[in-house]
């Protein structure tokens, strides 16, 4: 437990290490009880730091149980160097030396899921970010790159599989049922890349050759029962590994990729050198079990864990400052891959939605960092969405002012002049400078300054001289401990669209798309020979993550939204259109007034309906109104029960005006067709039961065509859509309780299935809310132990049943509360994400608010909290 007083990490006291670790050879013992692990390390002084101190000092963790240390074949005696719950030091070291350390540890009573522990029946690790130090006593710092050798011993019978990182180099048995497996990784790593496995696990089998001819071994190991679960996993790794060849010229460089799947995990998945260990939920998926979004999901995580080999691992990090620069860049080269595997559009409005709801929320909030941030008390609270997602926009923005061929040219020479070494985040930017030849110092304010710039837009149209004016302004509110932001290099896409729809030439090259680089405060941009008013097509694409603010009539936002040919933005004209609609619907709600029907949202929606040519994807999109959490970002202060009704009205409105429309065209993909994880059949899926989540609300057959489709369904899509509109709507509960019970009894043998399952009531918005979750929590399902779970059932309420989490009693809060502190100590990183929602709290009204504020301080005043509780719950008081 790192308790205490936590401290507080700066940037700017970064010094090197003044040890390096040359090689490392590890020899793990596994047992039941009690594991041991020695090292052997070649440990030399580091010569760029003048007159180093003497003193190697390495981190280490309270579990770890010391058993001896040797320096060059000598042991030490106890008084010849200092133990602390947090590191070992020795002083007087000489120039280079081997240092041999015995320490055991027992990782079946490792709960925290950081470094060695155990998932079922097999023993596996997780070290980024500092999860090393609790294997053994080391240099675990992302700048301290070593060779490692692995030695595991194991029982043959209940660990038949050993693996580490890189190639196997020898295997055998040994005497009393046990078995040993070495492994050699060629490549310097630092230690949070290290990763160990061992277990009874299955495998499935491929292999890739690469673009210089060499065949790599491709391995999924899995328990036995999930076999049949491997094939899209394999085959979207098979896709990134060309992919990456194809668009950034990068080949993989050891002889076997694996992956293994293990239950219980932290996050989603983990990039070590060849050997990536994934969460379940993001590996494995089949069309019996899986639905539309988890094959996604797979597919992208498959693709980012495989990126990091690249941006990651061969050129990885310095310190825990730079983590964007792997994770920013990996995100952002995932979206691309989903991008060209998929429909662009989509993708798009997808990331722009999810940067929306949380990271803008984020930033808006009591934990708003940069994307490199300046300090941190705990790192694994910074694996956060402006670090990963707002990362990615960052490296988006120099692809749009590079373009396609510069960008390449430079990730070229980032990857050449940094590989095998750790970088920096400035190292990433000057490789863009010096590709470009532009200097690119304002743009590097995007790393330093925290918060979501704001652009102003005005428009002027002069009929007379047929021109037209934009005015920009950009402001970016304060964040905590960081005032008065400088001005941004913020790139802007922009078309103007004519009256009658069509893009209009912007300059003597009649292109119909600019980019204006918006550096100053305040900017224009002027275009002549406009023969009418255009509507401004503004932030196409996203170009950049900002809020963008124009006053556009709804004339102008249905014109966008069905003419706009940028398909994000004509997107995000009807999503504009349907906010502007939908706050004022919140007001008159809270001023106890009925809202009025809107036209114009009703029309958007009929041309959508009646649009052959769009594609059934997009349609899906623009036929779904904004979530509660995106209207909550547009508020100054929150009802969500206000926000609720809101939307009920809205939906309510649209399903009345446009039931038979609706109806004909959810008949029309009513078809079966062989299941495919498609981009053409997800699309069609999203488009039905979008149609299907108006239908609902029909009166008189709503219920019974969801339930028809619940019945019928060929596809875990199709089913559990089906499942949520009906655990959501039917109120008499006609067909609700025996459609949960009858889809538990056929998936109850499904893990991922299971969790499902639980999600969908967590986040049931039906009164009773919090008394459903405390009973699941006594479900044989269920248990505290296992995150993925609480995530389903416990976070997913937390996060997403926002009518019942905000009673104006405060039990949602005080329940959360009563969670996170069970966690407190059993596993800090689910304990400390769970705290999220309540970090939101001054968004919110009375009695909202306060209520959330003082669970906060309960938390706080609770003894024994751990530093990743701690800094969440501190920084947001
Ligand atoms: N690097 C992993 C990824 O691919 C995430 C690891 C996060 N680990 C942690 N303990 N926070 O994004
Ligand atoms: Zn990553």
């Amino acid at each position: 437990m790192k308790d205490g007083n936590p401290s507080t990490i700066y940037l700017k006291n970064y010094t090197q290490s003044n040890f390096l670790i040359e090689k490392t050879d590890l020899k793990f013992e596994l047992n039941d009880e009690i594991s041991f692990v020695t090292s052997n390390l070649v440990v030399r002084k580091n010569l760029h730091v003048p007159n180093v101190d003497p003193t190697l000092m390495l981190h280490g963790n309270k579990n770890l149980q010391l058993l001896w240390i040797e320096v060059d074949g000598v042991r030490l005696e106890d008084d010849s160097f200092h133990k602390t719950d947090t590191d070992l030091s020795i002083p007087n070291m000489p120039d280079s030396f081997e240092l041999s350390i015995k320490v055991s540890i027992k990782p079946q009573e490792n709960t925290t899921m950081m470094g060695l522990y155990r998932s079922r029946t097999m023993f596996c690790t997780q070290c980024e970010a500092e999860g090393f130090r609790s294997i053994t006593y080391f240099l675990d710092r992302p700048d301290v790159m070593s060779e490692y050798t692995t030695t595991i011993v194991a029982d043959s019978q209940r660990y038949p599989i050993l693996l580490s990182n890189g190639n196997l180099i020898d295997e055998g048995t040994l005497k009393d049922g046990k078995h040993y497996a070495i492994w050699n990784d060629p490549h310097k790593k630092p230690s949070y890349l290290f990763a160990l496995v061992a277990g009874s696990l299955s495998f499935v089998e491929d292999s890739f050759k690469t673009m210089s001819g060499r065949n790599v071994a491709l391995k999924i190991f899995v328990e036995e029962k999930d076999l049949d679960k491997c094939t899209y996993a394999m085959d979207a790794l098979k896709r990134s590994m060309r992919w990456d060849e194809e668009k950034y010229g990068r080949e993989y460089d050891l002889d076997i990729f694996m992956i293994v799947a293990v239950d219980d995990f932290n996050m989603g998945a983990m990039e070590n050198k060849g050997l990536n260990i994934f969460n379940t939920s993001a590996v494995l998926v089949n069309p019996e079990i899986s639905t539309d979004a988890a094959f996604q999901r797979v597919e992208a995580i498959v693709a980012h864990e495989y990126f990091h080999n690249w941006s990651g691992n061969r050129v990885t990090c310095r310190d825990w400052f730079q983590l964007s620069l792997k994770e920013g860049f990996t995100v952002f080269r995932d979206a691309q891959f989903s991008s060209d595997m998929n429909s662009s559009v989509v993708k798009r409005i997808e990331d722009v939605n999810f940067l929306r709801d949380h990271q803008f929320a984020e930033d808006s909030g009591p934990m708003a960092h940069s994307v490199q941030p300046d300090s941190y008390i705990e790192i694994n609270n910074f694996y956060t969405v402006t670090i990963y997602e707002k990362g990615a926009e960052v490296v988006g923005m120099y692809h749009t002012l590079l373009g396609e061929d510069k960008f390449r040219e430079a990730t070229d020479l980032y990857f050449n002049r940094h590989d095998g070494s750790a970088a920096t985040v400035e190292d990433f930017v000057v490789a863009m400078e010096d590709v470009s030849g532009r200097n690119l110092n304002q743009f590097r304010r995007w790393y330093s300054q925290a918060g979501t710039p704001v652009v102003t837009v005005k428009s002027h149209y002069d009929a007379a001289n047929r021109s037209y004016r934009l005015d920009f302004s950009q402001n970016c509110p304060d964040t905590p401990n960081q005032k008065n932001k400088k001005p941004f290099l913020i790139p802007i896409k922009l078309g103007l669209v004519s009256p009658d729809g069509e893009d209009i030439g912007l300059n003597i090259d009649r292109e119909n798309e600019v980019i204006f680089e918006l550096s100053e405060i305040n900017d224009s941009i002027s275009f002549d020979n406009i023969d009418s008013r255009p509507v401004p097509s503004l932030l196409r694409g996203f170009s950049a993550p900002v809020k963008l603010v124009y006053e556009y009539s709804k004339e102008e936002l249905s014109h966008l939204a069905s003419h706009d040919s940028d398909g994000f933005s004509r997107w995000d004209a009807g999503n504009r259109l349907y906010n502007m609609v939908l706050l004022d619907y919140v007001d008159s709600l809270s001023k106890g007034h009925e809202p009025l029907k809107d036209d114009y949202v009703i029309s958007v929606f009929s041309s959508i309906l009646d649009d052959q040519t769009i594609e059934p994807a997009v349609a899906a999109l623009m036929l779904q109104i904004p979530s509660d959490k995106a209207l909550y970002g547009l508020l100054s202060k929150i009802d969500p029960h206000y926000v609720s009704k809101a939307r009920k009205f809205a939906r309510v409105m649209l399903n009345e005006a446009l039931n038979e429309n609706i109806y004909s065209k959810y008949n029309q993909l009513c078809f079966d067709k062989a299941f495919l994880p498609s981009a053409e059949q997800i699309g069609e899926r999203s488009l039905k039961n979008t149609l299907l989540s108006y239908i609902v609300l029909d009166k008189s057959n709503g219920l019974k065509t969801v339930y028809d489709q619940f019945q019928s369904a060929t596809n875990m899509t199709d089913k559990t859509s089906a499942l949520n509109l009906l655990i959501n709507h039917d109120k008499d509960d006609t067909y609700a309780s025996s459609a949960l019970a009858d889809f538990y009894c056929q998936y109850k043998n499904e893990n991922l299935v299971v969790n499902l399952w639980l999600q969908l009531q967590a986040t049931n918005q039906q009164p009773g809310g919090l008394s459903r979750v405390q009973s699941l929590m006594e479900h044989e399902s269920f248990t505290i132990k296992n995150p993925n779970k609480v995530r389903s059932l416990i976070g997913s309420f937390a996060s997403g049943n926002h009518f019942n989490f905000h009673d104006k009693l405060g039990t949602g809060y005080e329940f959360l509360g009563e969670q996170i502190l069970k966690l407190n100590t059993l596993n800090p990183q689910v304990a400390a994400r769970l705290v999220t929602p309540l970090t939101r709290w001054s968004d919110y009204e009375e009695p909202y608010a306060n209520l959330m504020k003082k669970q906060l301080k309960v938390i706080k005043a609770s003894p024994g909290l751990v530093s990743d509780v701690y800094e969440v719950v501190t920084k947001s008081l």
